[in-house]
This record gives structure tokens, sequence and C-alpha cells, in this order.
């Protein structure tokens, strides 16, 4: 996985769909120096673009997450995911149980897809790979925006719509049918070892704030965060409160 190094530390960042690794460039400049960071593009997506294994699932994902960082990570280990990379992480502490330190879920859900919405992603990916291009999903460009940030924002709209409109068909697909498959989480999150940080956007549309309350609520030590003046996309549209948040969390469960 091609993967952009901020400092030293020990924490992976990982992206949310239609997007890649960029959407954390505007918080990268406002996270604790002493950490080293890696955001890494997920399969189908960004620099992983050609990335696209035969088997289309999360744990998929999670499996070659952890072998591209294996050996590049000396510490306590610290995971966060926005929205599908939520979801990764999580698939992550299904497989590392004892390997975390922390974790950070950042607009995303615990529970599967229900039968209509995977429907509907595999409709959305078989129209991703008929047309070879991801514009199927530009609408998410405004979807994942606060209405406020929609409005009156219109360089953070600009920013969202170049980073959708340079994923690939095939990549769009691929990770539509991944989300479409994943498991109900409940489980994994009410035996966590470790800290779970929740932040979400008090304006997300996507995965509100009382689906992000009710996964802290599962866990058994979850703090839960709300991020004014953000929709779903929170770095992107808070990128400062974001990493003040993470940077804190950093420091709370670091040894
Ligand atoms: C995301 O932001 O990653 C997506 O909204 C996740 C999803 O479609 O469930």
């Amino acid at each position: 996985f091609p993967q952009f190094e901020l400092a030293d530390w020990e924490a992976v960042l990982r992206h949310g769909f239609p997007v890649d690794h960029r959407m954390f460039n505007a918080m990268a400049g406002h996270l604790d120096p002493r950490a080293r960071v890696l955001a890494v593009d997920l399969p189908g997506l960004g620099g992983s673009r050609e990335v696209l294994p035969e088997v289309a699932t999360l744990d998929e994902s999670a499996r070659l997450v952890l072998a591209a960082i294996n050996g590049r990570v000396r510490g306590p280990l610290i995971v966060a995911g926005l929205s599908m990379g939520g979801y990764v992480a999580q698939a992550i502490a299904a497989r590392a149980p004892g390997q975390l330190a922390g974790l950070i879920l950042l607009d995303t859900r615990m529970t599967a897809d229900q039968p209509g919405a995977a429907k509907n992603r595999l409709e959305v990916a078989s129209r991703a790979r008929a047309e070879g291009s991801s514009e199927v999903v530009a609408p998410m460009a405004q979807a994942t925006l606060a209405p406020d940030t929609r409005a009156n924002r219109p360089d953070v709209v600009e920013f969202m719509e170049s980073l959708i409109a340079d994923q690939t068909g095939a990549g769009v697909a691929w990770s539509q049918v991944a989300m479409s498959v994943r498991p109900d989480r409940a489980d994994v999150i009410a035996h966590l070892d470790c800290e779970l940080l929740v932040i979400g956007g008090e304006a997300d549309e996507i995965s509100p704030v009382d689906v992000m309350t009710e996964l802290a609520r599962t866990a058994q030590r979850a703090v839960v965060e709300v991020v004014p003046d953000a929709g779903h996309m929170t770095p992107v549209e808070q990128p400062a409160a974001v990493a003040k948040l993470i940077n804190a969390f950093l420091t709370r469960v670091s040894p």
C-alpha cells in the first residue's frame, strides 16, 4: 500500500469511501508531531487503485493493511478509521485483538447493512463497473458534508468532488461489494480490550450521532465526541478540532 508518514508515533488512519488518504491532508498539520502516523489507501482507491483482491471483503482489506504495516510499527498501535475505514478498523480489531492500544472510530457504524442497503450497493457496483468511472457516486461529495458546509464552503465541496472524480469504477465497485457483505461487529466492540474514541459530526446524515452514541455505549471503555459544524467528513470539515481530539486520545492511551 502506498503510505505517507507524518512523524514519529504509531497511529494508522483509514479513509472513507469513495475517497483516499488525502481526506486527512488538512488534519495532518494539526496532529501531534510526536506521533508517527501512517495514512493508508485501501484496496481499489487512491494509490491502491491497482490492488483489487479477488475476494471483495473488508476482512481482506484488514489483512492487507496489517501485512503492510507489519514491521513498520515499533510501539503500541492505535488504529483510526472513518466510515468505511472504520469498518476496516473494526475488522482489524477482530483479527488482532491484542495488538491495539487504542481504537478511534469516526463517522461509522458497527452494524451490517440492511438487505435494501446491500442491494443498492450491488447496483452501484454494477453501474460503476459498466461506466468505468466513479460518476455514480459523485453525489456523495454533497451527501457527506454538513448542509452548512455544502452551502457556504465551495472549496471543501470542490475538494470532495475532485477526490471522488479521481477514483476508478473498478475501485468503487470493489469497495461497494466489500461493504455489502461486512458482518455486524457489535460483539467485537463489546469485547474490545483497548480504549475507544468515537468521533461524529454533529450534522452527519450517513452515520448520525445517535448511531455513534449507541456504538460507544456497546463498548466497555469509550468516549464520544460530537464535532460541531461538521457532517460525515469531520477531518475534512473541521481538521483542527478533530486533530485536537485525536492528539488528546494518543496522549491518554500511550504508555
Ligand atoms: C464512507 O464514507 O466510507 C461511506 O459512506 C460508508 C458507507 O457507504 O457505508
